[in-house]
């Protein structure tokens, strides 16, 4: 019997679900012609900022502007390093690169597959000099001051921020979170007795919204957020040309502005995330229970500090090649995130890594395969998934 394809992302359902609320977001724009700023976006904005727990909310066209824009306006300048890692997507590191500073990359740890607090002590200790009299940490690798960290938080859940911050107080270095696959992801810190919300750890963090996120709009957008005033005004002003008031450009800036119409969208759906992420978290405790029996596959388990939104549930897998094509055979959509780390990127030659630099996200790198996982995903489609996989690897 030929049975139903099981998509990797289901973005049709929850679209047509809320047809009539994003019809109307279209009607008002329509009507109004406010197509770029205006109530609609700074709606939005504190909406945003509300949910993540910050006092600000700038709202932009990409994650990857989001991720640029951040670092700049929180002083990064032309040649300073920024440490981050390598199996992220591209834009976390063209971020750095397009804000003028030079990627230099941590190993991640192998449970978390985030950037590594214990690496990164490492990496300091090894690669870097401090300069106590300035205050400035030296990368001896590019005899350049380092001047922030970028932690990716990957698949829905936060790094390990407390010791991350704390590294970063003591070398005087700024950080920008990369959350943008993390919308209300959580955090305990434990030298605050409390959770965090992603996006209000660091100096400031980055958000995308790009169609497939657990918060999508129908076409790019993104957002900073941070709890600085100084950070999010030059992030409004880097977003709209520099620009203070019209015609009046206190700098030079570009065009990152999201538009009116997405910024309407993203609120509608901004109703639904809460709701969506606990979806998500039910899926993948299930998918954990249906496939730990297994002695071949490697679940993704959350560490007692995060709470994950799982926007992708990922697991670990021998022969990831075959599984895959198992897995196609009986049309279930899976994904690579990501098949080939950054530092062994053609992109980033120029950055001179070597094979074998990093053994934790290489190795990981090869065996990582992603499930489905959507709000919608049912228990019985779960339930093929959990079963063909399972076959896949041989028990
Ligand atoms: C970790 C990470 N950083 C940055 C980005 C960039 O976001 P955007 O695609 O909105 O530019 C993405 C989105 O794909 C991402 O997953």
């Amino acid at each position: 019997m030929q049975q139903n394809p099981i998509p990797f992302l289901d973005l049709v359902t929850p679209h047509i679900e809320l047809e009539q609320q994003l019809t109307a977001v279209f009607q008002k724009v329509l009507t109004s012609a406010r197509f770029i700023g205006g109530p609609m976006v700074e709606q939005f904005e504190k909406h945003f900022a509300d949910f993540c727990t910050v006092k600000h909310c700038c709202a932009l066209n990409s994650g990857t502007d989001a991720v640029r824009f951040a670092l700049i306006a929180a002083g990064i300048r032309q040649g300073d390093v920024a440490f981050t890692v390598p199996n992220t997507f591209i834009a976390t590191v063209e971020g750095i690169s397009q804000a003028g500073a030079i990627a230099e990359f941590i190993e991640i740890n192998e449970q978390t597959f985030s950037l590594d607090p214990e690496n990164l002590e490492k990496h300091i200790a090894r690669h870097c000099t401090y300069d106590a009299k300035s205050k400035t940490l030296f990368s001896k690798r590019w005899q350049r001051p380092v001047r922030a960290i970028v932690p990716v938080h990957l698949y829905g859940q936060t790094a390990d921020m407390d010791p991350i911050m704390e590294i970063a107080r003591r070398y005087d270095l700024v950080v920008v979170e990369d959350a943008c696959q993390a919308h209300g992801a959580r955090y305990f810190s434990k030298k605050e007795n409390r959770w965090r919300v992603a996006g209000s750890i660091g100096d400031a963090a980055a958000f995308s919204f790009y169609p497939g996120k657990n918060l999508g709009a129908m076409g790019e957008g993104g957002a900073v957020t941070t709890n600085d005033a100084l950070i999010d005004r030059t992030v409004r002003m880097l977003r709209d040309h520099g620009q203070v008031e019209k015609y009046l450009h206190e700098i030079e800036g570009y065009n990152g502005r999201l538009d009116a119409l997405q910024a309407g969208i993203l609120d509608v759906k901004l109703a639904r995330l809460s709701d969506g992420n606990a979806k998500r978290r039910t899926c993948a405790h299930y998918y954990t229970e249906r496939l730990s029996s297994s002695k071949k596959i490697v679940c993704f388990r959350e560490p007692s500090w995060a709470e994950c939104v799982f926007h992708l549930y990922i697991v670990r897998v021998p022969n990831r090649r075959e599984v895959q094509r198992s897995l196609d055979n009986e049309k279930i959509g899976t994904g690579l995130h990501y098949p080939t780390p950054l530092h062994l990127q053609k992109a980033y030659v120029h950055l001179h890594y070597r094979s074998g630099d990093f053994p934790v996200t290489e190795k990981t790198s090869a065996e990582i395969l992603s499930l489905p996982m959507f709000p919608g995903l049912t228990k019985e489609q779960q339930d093929r998934v959990a079963a063909t996989l399972v076959a896949a690897v041989g028990g």
